[in-house]
């Protein structure tokens, strides 16, 4: 059986990305927990073009690839950087060009970070509502980051996660989008196993 898609989708504008380094930590956590085939994506990776697209008819083949992608992957894991106490329009944007219909029972891990704590809360009363309207399985554990929370790698100016307490929230809500990931595995072998039997 192949392994589980997991795929990691960031609202960041610019790289390197505290975002998506946290949204990174946070697939690489669900990895040291189950073989998961893990794919990341960001705002960059959309391509030129795809913020005045109005259909998904118009956007640009890298915009469609993610919509696709996030469409059939296995699990979700989202991130994004605060902009205005919210996410940023872009994720938004793309998010928007999601089929209704398609994370429907998909289990989803929320994060994302910020400049202090004043929108900490911003997982809740922001992404957790929107991935509520599209009825999919989000994980209890949301992962809130400051900028604090980071130190430089001293790598082309990208960042680690440093703070103990962030780490133990990654690790909790790794548990339990891991945990959602296997329940659906096993759901989906037991109802194709007797198909499988029948041929
Ligand atoms: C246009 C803009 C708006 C921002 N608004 C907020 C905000 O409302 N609250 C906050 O905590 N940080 C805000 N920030 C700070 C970013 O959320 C923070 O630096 C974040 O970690 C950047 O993530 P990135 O490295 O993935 O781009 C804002 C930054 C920008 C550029």
């Amino acid at each position: 059986m192949s392994r589980p898609r997991v795929v990691i989708f960031c609202g960041n504008l610019r790289r390197p990305s505290r975002s998506r380094v946290l949204a990174e930590a946070l697939g690489a956590e669900v990895g040291r927990r189950a073989p998961v085939d893990l794919r990341v994506y960001d705002i960059l990776d959309a391509g030129p073009g795809f913020g005045s697209a109005l259909a998904r008819a118009d956007l640009p083949l890298p915009a469609a690839r993610i919509i696709d992608e996030i469409e059939s992957a296995d699990a979700l894991i989202v991130g994004t950087p605060v902009y205005k106490g919210a996410y940023t329009g872009l994720f938004k944007h793309l998010i928007d060009f999601v089929d209704p219909g398609r994370l429907t029972d998909k289990p989803v891990a929320l994060t994302a970070t910020g400049g202090g704590l004043r929108h900490a809360l911003m997982v809740e009363y922001a992404l957790r509502p929107l991935f509520g309207f599209f009825a999919a399985l989000i994980v209890p554990t949301a992962v809130y980051a400051s900028e604090a929370d980071f130190k430089e790698s001293g790598d082309e100016g990208g960042h680690i996660v440093t703070d103990a307490g962030i780490r133990a929230r990654l690790d909790c809500a790794a548990h339990e989008l891991t945990r959602l990931i296997s329940k659906r595995a096993g759901v989906a072998e037991a109802v194709i196993q007797p198909a499988r039997t029948a041929q």
